[in-house]
């Protein structure tokens, strides 16, 4: 097994190597923290993103879609507190030029401290530091600053400025005439565009409480701190399900949506310890109960996605700020009432992230009198990016045409590629560092026998099919029921 550092600069650069994730941007030198998904990037995150989709929507009577605008009303993110109170506290170092979050500075010394076996000192400050952050007590950040000697990386001084909160929402402005033009947001998260939403979906499709309304998109947050490639990023995509239920029920609907979207992860074949859930004491204003799924990423356990108990906060505040009422008549206990709300969000990159993570293996093969290593991604079948190759042996004697002939057989139903190049032992290694589950080798056999040798991903054996079972054996494996049932 790798190092974990190893681990995160390997996923890091095969991602690039093999067409996953490219910088943004790249021949300008990048744009920081914003990443493109590459040909094989986009099939992956297409296939998480279904995997999602048919969890939640398809397999749930009581759940709906919806797909709201990217700009919204600026007075919806007034409602939702994000104009007041989504910010981080940032601090410059004024010899280097360079911005930090403050608490993030303050964490890594207390992690210094740890290390170091002074339990004590981290202790105090990370307590000085969450009672400041609560108070939001600029100052007293900055005295923890100078107090622990924090000190810039860059430039290793400690000529701090002042520390101020900074508003991680991208503003722009709408309307064509300056004097005119109204500034407006790019929303910082999709949740928002469901709440404002939620009276057109109950009464357009007549639905009774308890019932969902899930979204997928792009959300956009300029993080001070952009790092750990696509784990934050500036511009992203989130998954996101608001389940509206009955006030007085909600705890029992956050313990199911909690356990629910635990089974989703680990089916998709993750060791059950490389999750946890992580309780919050210190709730938001707004929220009863919230919890975050963490996944073991090399560089620790991090939040993949939240389960928060909203109460009616949103809605609430969605009719306090439009003046339009958002209540819902519940004719089973004859009452209106503002419904309470369990919301579950995922990070659709950090999915990406964990799925490539997990699935990076480097394989030492002397065992089995191979000399060479191999890379492979060991992906769920359903989720591969490629779900067979289809090899000829060589480039003449009628070969390619045969291949052409099954790849345009099983192309309309499955994602294949089609290599031609290099010896066969090459372009399988090339497949296995994609994930493809199937090798589908075309040879002289093949010509006059109608069977082909189909060579699995994780156990590298190798079978005589007919042509006329491919369909069948590649079905089996990639169907949406190995995942959901
Ligand atoms: N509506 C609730 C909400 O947005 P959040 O915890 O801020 O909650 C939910 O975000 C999920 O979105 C996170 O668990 C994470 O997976 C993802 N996410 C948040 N900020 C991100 C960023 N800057 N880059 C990538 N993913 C991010």
């Amino acid at each position: 097994m790798l190092p974990n550092q190893d681990l995160f600069k390997n996923v890091i650069s095969h991602s690039k190597e093999y067409g996953f994730v490219f910088p943004s941007s790249e021949i300008y030198d990048g744009l920081s923290a914003v990443y493109d998904y590459g040909q094989n990037g986009v099939e992956l995150k297409n296939n998480l993103r279904t995997y999602w989709w048919k969890a939640m929507v398809q397999m749930n009577e009581n759940i709906v879609g919806l797909d709201s605008a990217i700009f919204m009303h600026p007075k919806i993110w007034k409602a939702s507190g994000h104009v007041d109170g989504f910010n981080d506290p940032m601090i410059d170092n004024k010899d280097s030029n360079k911005r930090y979050r403050a608490d993030s500075l303050i964490e890594e010394a207390v992690d210094l401290y740890r290390e170091q076996g002074n339990h004590e000192r981290a202790q105090q400050i990370q307590e000085r530091m969450e009672s400041y952050l609560r108070d939001e007590n600029m100052e007293g950040l900055r005295e923890l600053i100078v107090e622990a000697k924090i000190l810039c990386p860059i430039s290793g001084t400690g000529n701090w400025t002042e520390v101020r909160q900074f508003n991680l929402m991208f503003s722009t402005q709408m309307g064509s005439l300056a004097e005119d033009a109204a500034e407006i947001y790019l929303r910082p998260e999709t949740a928002q565009g469901i709440f404002v939403n939620f009276l057109n979906v109950q009464k357009s499709g007549r639905m009774k409480i308890p019932f969902g309304i899930a979204q997928t998109g792009k959300a956009f947050r300029n993080e001070v701190i952009a790092r750990q490639f696509i784990m934050r990023m500036r511009e992203f995509e989130q998954m996101e399900m608001q389940f509206f239920v009955r006030p007085g029920t909600e705890m029992e609907w956050f313990r199911h949506w909690k356990d629910t979207r635990l089974k989703w992860h680990l089916a998709m074949g993750s060791d059950p310890s490389s999750y946890r859930f992580h309780d919050h004491i210190k709730l938001a204003h707004y929220a009863n109960a919230a919890t975050d799924i963490e996944f073991n990423f090399p560089f620790g356990f991090k939040e993949v996605e939240g389960i928060h108990s909203r109460t009616d906060f949103d809605l609430s505040q969605h009719q306090k700020f439009s003046g339009k009422k958002l209540q819902y008549f519940d004719a089973e206990v004859g009452q209106n009432y503002i419904p309470f709300v369990i919301e579950t969000s995922i990070g659709l990159d950090r999915l990406f992230l964990l799925t490539l993570c997990n699935a990076y293996k480097l394989e030492d093969l002397s065992q089995e009198n191979k000399t060479d290593d191999r890379v492979v991604l060991a992906i769920h079948p359903t989720l591969a990016p490629v779900k067979a190759a289809i090899l000829p042996l060589t480039k003449k004697d009628g070969l390619p045409q045969a291949a052409s002939r099954i790849m345009d057989d099983l192309k309309l139903d499955f994602n294949l590629q089609y290599e031609e190049k290099d010896s066969i032992g090459k372009r399988y290694r090339r497949q296995d560092a994609i994930g493809t589950p199937f090798c589908i080798t075309v040879d002289y056999e093949s010509l006059s026998d109608e069977s082909v040798t189909i060579r699995y991903r994780d156990s590298m054996q190798q079978e005589r099919v007919p042509v006329s079972r491919l369909q069948k054996i590649i079905s089996e494996k990639v169907s949406w029921s190995t995942l959901l049932n």
